[in-house]
Protein backbone atom coordinates (compact mmCIF):
# COMPACT_ATOMS: atom_id res chain seq x y z
CA UNK A 1 0.00 0.00 0.00
CA UNK A 2 1.55 3.30 -0.77
CA UNK A 3 2.79 5.96 1.75
CA UNK A 4 -0.47 8.59 1.05
CA UNK A 5 -3.04 5.57 1.24
CA UNK A 6 -5.27 5.55 4.60
CA UNK A 7 -7.85 2.24 5.33
CA UNK A 8 -10.95 3.52 7.34
CA UNK A 9 -12.28 1.87 10.23
CA UNK A 10 -15.17 0.00 7.56
CA UNK A 11 -11.79 -1.31 6.08
CA UNK A 12 -12.15 1.13 2.83
CA UNK A 13 -9.06 2.43 1.26
CA UNK A 14 -8.99 6.24 0.51
CA UNK A 15 -6.36 8.03 -1.46
CA UNK A 16 -5.64 10.95 -3.27
CA UNK A 17 -3.53 11.75 -5.75
CA UNK A 18 -1.96 14.54 -8.24
CA UNK A 19 -2.59 12.67 -12.05
CA UNK A 20 -0.55 12.58 -15.21
CA UNK A 21 -1.94 10.34 -17.18
CA UNK A 22 -4.50 7.76 -16.83
CA UNK A 23 -3.57 4.13 -16.41
CA UNK A 24 -5.86 1.13 -16.43
CA UNK A 25 -9.88 2.46 -16.18
CA UNK A 26 -9.09 5.33 -14.74
CA UNK A 27 -10.60 7.64 -17.10
CA UNK A 28 -13.32 5.43 -17.90
CA UNK A 29 -13.72 5.33 -13.64
CA UNK A 30 -13.89 9.62 -13.82
CA UNK A 31 -16.17 9.64 -16.59
CA UNK A 32 -18.91 7.29 -14.31
CA UNK A 33 -17.77 9.46 -11.42
CA UNK A 34 -18.94 12.40 -13.42
CA UNK A 35 -22.12 11.31 -14.89
CA UNK A 36 -23.25 10.40 -11.78
CA UNK A 37 -22.65 13.77 -10.08
CA UNK A 38 -24.11 15.48 -13.00
CA UNK A 39 -27.34 13.32 -12.58
CA UNK A 40 -27.29 14.27 -8.69
CA UNK A 41 -26.98 17.72 -9.88
CA UNK A 42 -25.15 20.13 -7.74
CA UNK A 43 -22.04 20.33 -9.72
CA UNK A 44 -20.48 20.91 -13.29
CA UNK A 45 -21.74 23.22 -15.89
CA UNK A 46 -23.23 20.37 -17.58
CA UNK A 47 -26.65 20.44 -16.68
CA UNK A 48 -27.29 16.62 -18.28
CA UNK A 49 -24.25 14.32 -18.83
CA UNK A 50 -22.63 15.10 -22.55
CA UNK A 51 -22.36 12.19 -24.77
CA UNK A 52 -19.55 9.46 -23.29
CA UNK A 53 -17.08 10.39 -26.30
CA UNK A 54 -17.12 14.42 -25.30
CA UNK A 55 -16.57 13.45 -21.78
CA UNK A 56 -13.81 11.41 -22.21
CA UNK A 57 -12.39 14.36 -25.01
CA UNK A 58 -12.92 16.80 -22.05
CA UNK A 59 -10.65 15.04 -19.20
CA UNK A 60 -7.89 13.83 -21.80
CA UNK A 61 -7.95 17.73 -22.83
CA UNK A 62 -7.12 18.55 -18.85
CA UNK A 63 -4.38 16.60 -19.02
CA UNK A 64 -2.63 18.31 -21.75
CA UNK A 65 -3.84 22.14 -21.01
CA UNK A 66 -0.75 23.21 -19.28
CA UNK A 67 -2.42 26.06 -17.07
CA UNK A 68 -4.19 22.55 -15.65
CA UNK A 69 -3.58 20.18 -12.67
CA UNK A 70 -5.64 18.00 -12.04
CA UNK A 71 -6.05 15.69 -8.66
CA UNK A 72 -8.21 12.46 -8.04
CA UNK A 73 -9.75 10.90 -5.09
CA UNK A 74 -9.82 7.02 -5.02
CA UNK A 75 -11.84 4.95 -3.07
CA UNK A 76 -10.64 1.61 -3.11
CA UNK A 77 -8.21 2.37 -5.97
CA UNK A 78 -11.47 3.34 -7.61
CA UNK A 79 -11.63 6.93 -8.93
CA UNK A 80 -14.39 8.43 -7.63
CA UNK A 81 -14.10 11.83 -8.07
CA UNK A 82 -11.48 14.95 -8.83
CA UNK A 83 -10.57 18.81 -8.77
CA UNK A 84 -8.73 21.02 -10.27
CA UNK A 85 -6.07 23.84 -9.55
CA UNK A 86 -5.92 26.12 -12.70
CA UNK A 87 -3.23 28.44 -13.26
CA UNK A 88 -4.07 32.35 -14.43
CA UNK A 89 -2.82 32.11 -18.17
CA UNK A 90 1.02 33.51 -19.12
CA UNK A 91 -0.17 36.78 -20.19
CA UNK A 92 -1.92 37.14 -17.42
CA UNK A 93 1.41 39.01 -15.38
CA UNK A 94 -0.63 41.23 -13.14
CA UNK A 95 -2.87 37.79 -11.61
CA UNK A 96 -0.13 35.33 -11.64
CA UNK A 97 -0.02 34.86 -8.11
CA UNK A 98 -4.10 33.53 -8.11
CA UNK A 99 -4.71 30.32 -9.09
CA UNK A 100 -8.30 28.85 -9.25
CA UNK A 101 -10.10 25.47 -8.01
CA UNK A 102 -12.41 24.35 -10.12
CA UNK A 103 -14.69 21.31 -11.05
CA UNK A 104 -14.56 19.89 -7.69
CA UNK A 105 -16.90 16.94 -6.55
CA UNK A 106 -17.04 12.91 -5.06
CA UNK A 107 -19.37 10.52 -6.75
CA UNK A 108 -22.99 10.63 -4.50
CA UNK A 109 -22.15 6.74 -3.35
CA UNK A 110 -18.28 7.92 -2.46
CA UNK A 111 -19.53 10.65 -0.17
CA UNK A 112 -18.20 11.18 3.69
CA UNK A 113 -15.29 9.28 3.56
CA UNK A 114 -13.24 12.71 4.23
CA UNK A 115 -11.84 12.69 0.50
CA UNK A 116 -12.81 15.84 -0.77
CA UNK A 117 -11.22 17.45 2.93
CA UNK A 118 -8.29 15.41 2.11
CA UNK A 119 -8.64 16.76 -2.10
CA UNK A 120 -9.07 20.07 -0.97
CA UNK A 121 -5.75 19.99 1.54
CA UNK A 122 -3.68 18.73 -1.72
CA UNK A 123 -4.86 21.19 -3.82
CA UNK A 124 -4.38 24.60 -1.05
CA UNK A 125 -0.70 22.76 -0.66
CA UNK A 126 -0.17 22.30 -4.05
CA UNK A 127 -0.92 26.30 -4.54
CA UNK A 128 1.43 27.01 -2.02
CA UNK A 129 4.18 24.87 -3.47
CA UNK A 130 3.39 26.45 -6.41
CA UNK A 131 4.28 29.74 -5.72
CA UNK A 132 0.73 30.99 -5.68
CA UNK A 133 -1.07 33.97 -2.97
CA UNK A 134 -4.34 33.43 -3.31
CA UNK A 135 -6.86 30.51 -4.11
CA UNK A 136 -10.51 31.55 -5.78
CA UNK A 137 -13.43 29.48 -6.30
CA UNK A 138 -17.19 29.62 -7.46
CA UNK A 139 -19.95 27.86 -5.95
CA UNK A 140 -23.92 28.24 -6.08
CA UNK A 141 -25.78 28.75 -3.46
CA UNK A 142 -27.54 25.06 -3.54
CA UNK A 143 -24.53 23.76 -2.89
CA UNK A 144 -24.29 23.41 0.71
CA UNK A 145 -21.75 21.00 1.49
CA UNK A 146 -19.34 22.32 -0.61
CA UNK A 147 -19.87 25.67 0.99
CA UNK A 148 -19.44 24.06 4.18
CA UNK A 149 -16.33 22.81 3.48
CA UNK A 150 -14.68 25.39 1.90
CA UNK A 151 -15.56 27.73 4.86
CA UNK A 152 -14.24 24.96 7.41
CA UNK A 153 -11.03 25.35 4.89
CA UNK A 154 -10.54 28.99 5.56
CA UNK A 155 -12.31 30.60 2.51
CA UNK A 156 -13.77 33.87 3.09
CA UNK A 157 -17.03 34.98 0.95
CA UNK A 158 -16.45 38.15 -1.10
CA UNK A 159 -18.83 38.08 -3.35
CA UNK A 160 -22.45 37.17 -4.65
CA UNK A 161 -23.95 37.17 -8.15
CA UNK A 162 -27.63 36.47 -7.88
CA UNK A 163 -27.96 35.61 -12.19
CA UNK A 164 -24.76 32.91 -11.50
CA UNK A 165 -26.34 30.10 -12.87
CA UNK A 166 -29.08 29.21 -15.21
CA UNK A 167 -30.42 25.79 -14.18
CA UNK A 168 -34.09 24.26 -15.17
CA UNK A 169 -34.64 27.55 -16.46
CA UNK A 170 -34.40 29.68 -13.23
CA UNK A 171 -31.44 31.25 -12.03
CA UNK A 172 -29.31 30.00 -9.04
CA UNK A 173 -27.49 32.86 -7.11
CA UNK A 174 -23.57 32.03 -7.04
CA UNK A 175 -20.89 32.75 -4.26
CA UNK A 176 -17.48 33.66 -4.74
CA UNK A 177 -14.96 33.21 -2.30
CA UNK A 178 -11.06 33.29 -2.08
CA UNK A 179 -8.57 32.04 1.07
CA UNK A 180 -4.90 33.40 1.13
CA UNK A 181 -2.43 30.78 0.42
CA UNK A 182 1.41 30.97 1.96
CA UNK A 183 3.68 30.22 -0.62
CA UNK A 184 6.59 28.05 0.19
CA UNK A 185 8.98 29.67 -2.62
CA UNK A 186 9.24 32.50 -4.69
CA UNK A 187 8.93 31.23 -7.99
CA UNK A 188 9.43 33.05 -11.08
CA UNK A 189 6.66 32.37 -13.70
CA UNK A 190 9.28 30.92 -16.25
CA UNK A 191 10.41 28.87 -13.29
CA UNK A 192 6.33 27.91 -12.57
CA UNK A 193 5.70 26.96 -16.44
CA UNK A 194 8.28 24.82 -16.48
CA UNK A 195 7.55 23.11 -12.96
CA UNK A 196 3.76 22.42 -14.97
CA UNK A 197 5.27 20.48 -17.69
C1 LIG B 1 -18.96 18.86 -1.58
C2 LIG B 1 -18.54 17.42 -1.77
C3 LIG B 1 -17.32 17.38 -2.68
C4 LIG B 1 -18.19 16.82 -0.40
O1 LIG B 1 -17.80 15.47 -0.60
P1 LIG B 1 -17.64 14.44 0.64
O2 LIG B 1 -16.93 13.26 0.15
O3 LIG B 1 -18.95 14.20 1.29
O4 LIG B 1 -16.75 15.30 1.62
P2 LIG B 1 -15.96 14.79 2.93
O5 LIG B 1 -16.37 13.40 3.29
O6 LIG B 1 -14.51 15.06 2.71
O7 LIG B 1 -16.52 15.76 4.03
C5 LIG B 1 -16.04 17.07 4.10
C6 LIG B 1 -16.77 17.82 5.17
O8 LIG B 1 -18.02 18.26 4.66
C7 LIG B 1 -19.04 17.97 5.61
N1 LIG B 1 -20.27 17.73 4.89
C8 LIG B 1 -20.50 16.74 4.02
N2 LIG B 1 -21.77 16.84 3.56
C9 LIG B 1 -22.31 17.93 4.16
C10 LIG B 1 -23.58 18.55 4.11
N3 LIG B 1 -24.56 18.09 3.31
N4 LIG B 1 -23.78 19.66 4.86
C11 LIG B 1 -22.80 20.15 5.66
N5 LIG B 1 -21.57 19.60 5.75
C12 LIG B 1 -21.34 18.50 5.01
C13 LIG B 1 -18.55 16.75 6.33
O9 LIG B 1 -19.15 16.68 7.59
C14 LIG B 1 -17.07 16.98 6.41
O10 LIG B 1 -16.74 17.72 7.52
P3 LIG B 1 -15.67 17.11 8.60
O11 LIG B 1 -14.41 16.83 7.81
O12 LIG B 1 -15.53 18.21 9.60
O13 LIG B 1 -16.32 15.88 9.12
C15 LIG B 1 -19.70 16.58 -2.38
O14 LIG B 1 -20.84 16.74 -1.59
C16 LIG B 1 -20.01 16.95 -3.82
O15 LIG B 1 -19.35 16.48 -4.74
N6 LIG B 1 -21.05 17.79 -4.02
C17 LIG B 1 -21.50 18.14 -5.38
C18 LIG B 1 -20.47 18.92 -6.17
C19 LIG B 1 -20.13 20.22 -5.52
O16 LIG B 1 -20.93 20.85 -4.85
N7 LIG B 1 -18.91 20.66 -5.78
C20 LIG B 1 -18.45 21.96 -5.41
C21 LIG B 1 -18.37 22.80 -6.66
S1 LIG B 1 -17.67 24.37 -6.32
Amino acid sequence: MSPGTKVMASNIATRVEWLQRFGGTDLEDLCVATETAIVDGNGFGWLKPPPRDILESYWRGVLLVPERELVAARLDGTIVGSGQLVRPAANNEAQAPVATLTTFFIAPLARGHGLARSMLMAIVTRAGERGFESLELTVRETQTAAIALYESCGFTRWATKRKYAKVNGAWVTGFYYARDIEPMRTVQPELRAAAAR
